[in-house]
């Protein structure tokens, strides 16, 4: 009897290690290199999964790869912290609707490239992909006092932490602060009747961001709920074996 439990145990244990080996085989997937990837690059540096979801809904990501790729040009992008988004006030992001989210993550996106030192000499306001830097609309400014470089938007003052990636054709900086657009965070009129109502229906967008948006989950999800569905069949099949050896 003990021998049979003991022989049941070990070959549970060995498909347990098989199942955990193959998941792992799978996890790991060879990175393809190829056009530069802004998405990638900010996933290597960690810090920066909100910019990264805003990158993705707006679809700006795959815009600066395109035009990285297609350009000689080449883009600077302000790329603000997790703590930096987690600092703007609650539902901040959600309420925009989808066009000033686009606006949003192209205000921190200047369509050539800028060296630290070149912020020295460029001239005020800066335009950004956002559009028009006339005041009230995207303006940016850069003031710089030694290797410390300041972006002000009007609205509100950011420090570029540091030199994320650069390679002379895309250079991107962390900053402290979210940059806020004049057009967009300019003080708000007092609110009328209809605002609470515009206001929830924007919330509802498919364009929202909740931390469960994201689509990465589900493969991991499925191959989880697989997987304990084999391993289930497994000790059935285990124990049906033992079973059938006990008898014998
Ligand atoms: C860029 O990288 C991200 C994350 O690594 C990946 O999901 C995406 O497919 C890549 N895009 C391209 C165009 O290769
Ligand atoms: C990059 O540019 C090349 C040449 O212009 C083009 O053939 C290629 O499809 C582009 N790749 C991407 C990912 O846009
Ligand atoms: C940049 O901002 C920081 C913090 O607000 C401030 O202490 C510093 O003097 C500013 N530097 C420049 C060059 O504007
Ligand atoms: C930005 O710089 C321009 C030109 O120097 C100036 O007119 C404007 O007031 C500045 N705006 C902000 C928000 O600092």
């Amino acid at each position: 009897m003990k021998h049979h439990i003991f022989s049941s145990l070990s070959l549970l244990l060995l498909i347990l290690q098989i199942s955990t080996l193959a998941q792992a085989q799978t996890a790991i997937a060879p990175a393809p290199s190829g056009p530069t990837n802004i998405t990638k690059i900010l996933e290597k540096a960690g810090q920066f999964t909100t910019l990264i979801r805003l990158m993705k809904v707006t679809q700006v990501g795959d815009q600066i790869n395109t035009q990285l790729n297609n350009s000689n040009q080449g883009m600077t992008v302000f790329a603000p912290t997790d703590n930096a988004f987690s600092n703007l006030k609650s539902g901040t992001i959600n309420s925009l609707s989808a066009q000033q989210q686009v606006q949003l993550v192209q205000f921190h996106v200047l369509p050539n490239f800028i060296s630290m030192t070149q912020f020295q000499t460029v001239s005020n306001p800066l335009r950004t992909q956002a559009g028009d830097a006339s005041p009230g609309d995207f303006p940016l400014n850069v003031t710089t006092s030694g290797n410390q470089v300041n972006v002000s938007t009007g609205v509100d003052d950011a420090t570029v932490a540091n030199t994320i990636y650069t390679d002379g054709q895309l250079a991107l900086y962390q900053v402290d602060k979210v940059l806020q657009p004049l057009s967009i965070f300019a003080a708000p009129a007092p609110a009328t009747a209809p605002a609470p109502a515009t206001l929830k229906s924007k919330r509802k967008s498919p364009a929202a961001l909740s931390p469960s948006s994201g689509s990465d989950d589900s493969p991991a999800d499925a191959s989880g709920a697989e997987l304990s569905i084999a391993m289930h069949g497994m000790t059935v099949l285990v124990i049906g074996v033992s079973l059938f050896v006990f008898w014998l």
